[in-house]
């Protein structure tokens, strides 16, 4: 069997539940969660495969030292000390990133930087040559976490953030980011067992993600590359195994999942990504303003979106959170309904329904919440006081 290691799994706040079940079942080790991470144990296939498959990572970390430090100058000798060509060749190419925190160090560029100097310079003194920077697609990407006096490295088994999965071709209006969207879906609680909506669905990112997960299409099967896929201890055949077992796990959809936009271009923007995603013969996506809509089918679904935020896109929020209130309890009953915003003051007390749920997120640096309406048959009434329908359709 190979050989077992620790790894850990980053994430975005309040998704730090889903990652770890989602690390439960691909067979992770000793799952065990931090504060936007989940550590686990596995061996060189299971990194493969958690790179490939988990939905709410943004990268997977591999730690190969820890120790303290005190000064820019101790981290500079440590790192001399470890042995670098076990991981690259001098010819080949370095970059590292950094993240501080605590009150002895501040400035992570320079944490970058020192660490940099020193992989440079144990290659000099030994090669009298040194391996270049490449800031997009190095061979060897580190990652330095200094968090008080422990300072941890690690190998960077990514690349660039798993929320790259290759599908979006085109940026819409606030896209929401894949790693967040997969979250949001999860955190729903939908499987792929009963139909899905995201009434205002941008560029699909929601839509994709919901798709995917229906499908148990592994997240990233469309990703370009894999930081790993550059170490010397590769292996392409192990790697491949792993894909087609991954790929052999693909079910089939028996649901709906339906997207709106009132936008003509988030409508064709959406089409192209999922056109991208392969997932063309499972979503739909129509134009169509939401506060015009019916619930197309009688049985239970899940409906989810992200609406507009007033800071970004120039609405009148509580005119537009009632009338997402309106529209839920006139036309879709039997829902579970589902919305994230920051505007949870001026907008989600206007929607003027009861959430059964209320999470806390964030999208990007915007504290959000997400929330959760139970719309039941009975909810399903049209009441004389409700705002003209049409007077608001005019302003979205
Ligand atoms: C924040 S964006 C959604 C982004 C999306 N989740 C993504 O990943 O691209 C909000 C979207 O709602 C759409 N929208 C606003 N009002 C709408 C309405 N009444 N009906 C349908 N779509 C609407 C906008 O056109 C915009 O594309």
């Amino acid at each position: 069997m190979e050989r077992q290691f620790k790894m850990v799994a980053k994430t975005l706040f309040g998704l730090e539940d889903v990652l770890l079940e989602e690390l439960k079942k691909l067979g992770a080790a000793k799952a065990k969660k931090g504060i936007r991470n989940v550590s686990f144990y596995g061996d060189k296939g299971f990194m493969y495969k958690a790179n490939l498959s988990l939905r709410t990572a943004v990268k997977v970390l591999v730690p190969i030292r820890q120790f303290k430090v005190f000064t820019e100058d101790d981290l500079y000798n440590q790192l001399l000390l470890l042995k670098w060509d076990d991981y690259i060749n001098v010819n080949q190419t370095i970059s590292v990133s950094a993240t501080v925190s605590g009150e002895n160090f501040t400035n992570s560029h320079y944490i970058a930087l020192k660490s940099k100097d020193a992989i440079v310079d144990y290659f000099k003194n030994k090669y009298g040559k040194r391996p270049n920077v490449d800031l997009n697609s190095a061979h060897l990407q580190l990652d330095v976490h200094i968090q008080n006096n422990t300072c941890t490295i690690s190998l960077n088994s990514s690349g660039s953030s798993l929320h790259k999965r290759g599908y979006r071709s085109a940026t819409n209006i606030a896209p929401v980011n894949e790693v967040l969207a997969a979250g949001l879906v999860l955190l729903t609680g939908y499987s792929g067992h009963g139909h899905f909506i995201d009434p205002m669905c941008g560029s699909g990112t929601i839509l994709i993600e919901a798709a995917m997960i229906a499908a148990n299409i592994p997240a990233n099967i469309n990703r370009r590359e894999f930081a790993f896929e550059k170490w010397l201890d590769f292996d392409e055949d192990l790697f491949q195994l792993i894909r087609q077992a991954q790929l052999n796990k693909i079910r089939e959809i028996h649901y709906q999942i339906i997207g709106y936009d009132k936008a003509p271009s988030a409508v064709r923007k959406a089409l192209d990504n999922i056109k991208n995603a392969g997932l063309q013969d499972f979503i739909k996506v129509e134009k169509l303003n939401f506060f015009n809509s019916e619930k197309p089918f009688k049985e239970p679904c899940t409906l989810l979106f992200n609406p507009p935020y007033g800071n970004r896109l120039e609405i009148d929020v509580p005119v537009f959170y009632k009338e997402i209130g309106n529209t839920l309890k006139q036309s879709y009953p039997n829902t579970e309904a589902w919305l994230i915003t920051s505007d949870f003051v001026n907008g989600l007390k206007n929607v003027g329904l009861r959430t059964s749920k209320k999470i806390k997120l964030f999208n990007g640096k915007l504290e959000c919440r997400l929330v959760k309406y139970e719309m039941y048959e009975g909810s399903k009434k049209r009441k004389s006081k409700i705002i003209n329908k049409k007077k608001y359709n005019q302003q979205f």
